[in-house]
C-alpha cells in the first residue's frame, strides 16, 4: 500500500486441501509491523485455515510464509510462539479442568527460583497476580480465579484466551473471531485491548463478521473469498458496502 510499513508476516500463494476440499487456493496475506489487520470473508472462505497456517498448526501443501521478509517454516505452534506470535483459535484450546491462572500460564508456569533451582515449585502467587492484572486490563469478568474453566461461560473462556495471547505475544496476536461469544461490554474491552497491543508496537490480525467492529478497530482489511485474497483496503478509505461487495464477489480487485 505504497508506504514505509515493514511486512512482519506474509503468506504467499498458500494452498491447503483437506481430502477433496481445497480450503486455500493460492492465498496471500500480509500483516505489517504495529498494525491491526482485519481478515474478513464469508463462512468457508478459508480464514481459520489460513490463520492455522500462520500459527504453525497446518502445514501448507504449497506456498511459503515469510517473517520479516525471510522465508520461514513453522512446523508446529511452538515455532510460531518462538517468533512472538500468539493465536486465539476459533475452536478455543483451553484446559477445561484448570483454573484461569493455570490456563493463562499453560506451558510456561512461573517457577520460583530456590534451593531446588529449576526443579523449584510453581509460584502460584505470582501467577495469580499476573492473571488478575491481565483480566483487569481486559475488563474481563472472571469472578473466580480458582474456578475451573469448565464451569465458565463461552464469553469468560474467550476472555481468558484473549488475555493469554495478549500476555505472551511480543510481535503478533492473531484472533479468530474473538468477540463472537462476547457481550457488548466484553467486546468493547477486547477492541480496547487490541488498540493497546498495537500501541505497544505489536501487530494484530483479527477475524470478525462484525463490519462496524472491523472498521472501528483495524488499520487495513484483507478480504478472502473461496480460498484466495480478492481485495484489500485501508480501513479509513472503505465502507461496509464495499467490504460486503468484496466478500460476495461483486467487487473484484485485479491486483489484490
Ligand atoms: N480440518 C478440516 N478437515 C476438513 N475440512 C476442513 C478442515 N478445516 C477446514 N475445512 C474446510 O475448509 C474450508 C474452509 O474452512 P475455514 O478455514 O474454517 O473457513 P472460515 O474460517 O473462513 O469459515 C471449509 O470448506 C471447511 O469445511
Ligand atoms: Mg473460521
Amino acid at each position: 500500500m505504497g508506504d514505509s510499513a515493514r511486512p512482519l508476516l506474509q503468506a504467499c500463494g498458500i494452498v491447503k486441501s483437506f481430502g477433496h476440499v481445497r480450503a486455500l487456493r493460492g492465498a496471500d496475506f500480509d500483516v505489517n509491523e504495529a498494525e491491526v489487520v482485519a481478515m474478513i470473508g464469508d463462512n468457508g472462505a478459508g480464514k481459520s485455515t489460513l490463520v492455522k497456517a500462520l500459527a504453525g498448526v497446518h502445514q501448507p501443501d504449497e506456498g511459503e510464509l515469510r517473517f520479516l521478509g525471510e522465508p520461514v517454516v513453522l512446523p508446529d505452534p511452538t515455532a510460531a510462539q518462538r517468533l512472538g506470535i500468539e493465536t486465539v483459535f476459533q475452536d478455543l484450546a483451553l484446559a477445561p479442568d484448570l483454573d484461569p491462572a493455570a490456563n493463562l500460564f499453560l506451558g510456561r508456569e512461573v517457577v520460583k527460583p530456590g534451593l531446588l533451582g529449576k526443579l523449584g515449585f510453581l509460584d502460584s502467587n505470582a501467577m495469580a497476580e499476573r492473571t488478575r492484572s491481565a483480566f483487569k486490563d481486559l475488563g474481563a469478568n472472571v469472578q473466580s480465579e480458582s474456578a475451573s474453566v469448565a464451569s465458565m461461560s463461552g464469553g469468560q473462556r474467550q476472555s481468558i484466551a484473549v488475555s493469554r495471547a495478549a500476555t505472551w505475544a511480543n510481535r503478533l496476536v492473531i484472533m479468530d473471531e474473538p468477540t463472537a461469544a462476547l457481550g457488548v461490554v466484553q467486546s468493547a474491552a477486547v477492541l480496547e485491548l487490541i488498540r493497546r497491543v498495537r500501541d505497544q508496537g505489536i501487530s494484530v490480525i483479527i477475524i470478525s463478521h462484525n463490519m462496524p467492529e472491523v472498521l472501528e478497530v483495524s488499520d487495513r482489511v484483507e478480504v478472502l473469498r473461496l480460498g484466495r485474497r480478492v481485495a484489500r483496503f485501508r480501513s479509513r478509505d472503505t465502507s461496509m458496502d464495499e467490504l460486503v461487495a468484496a466478500m460476495t464477489g461483486a467487487l473484484v480487485q485485479e491486483d489484490a
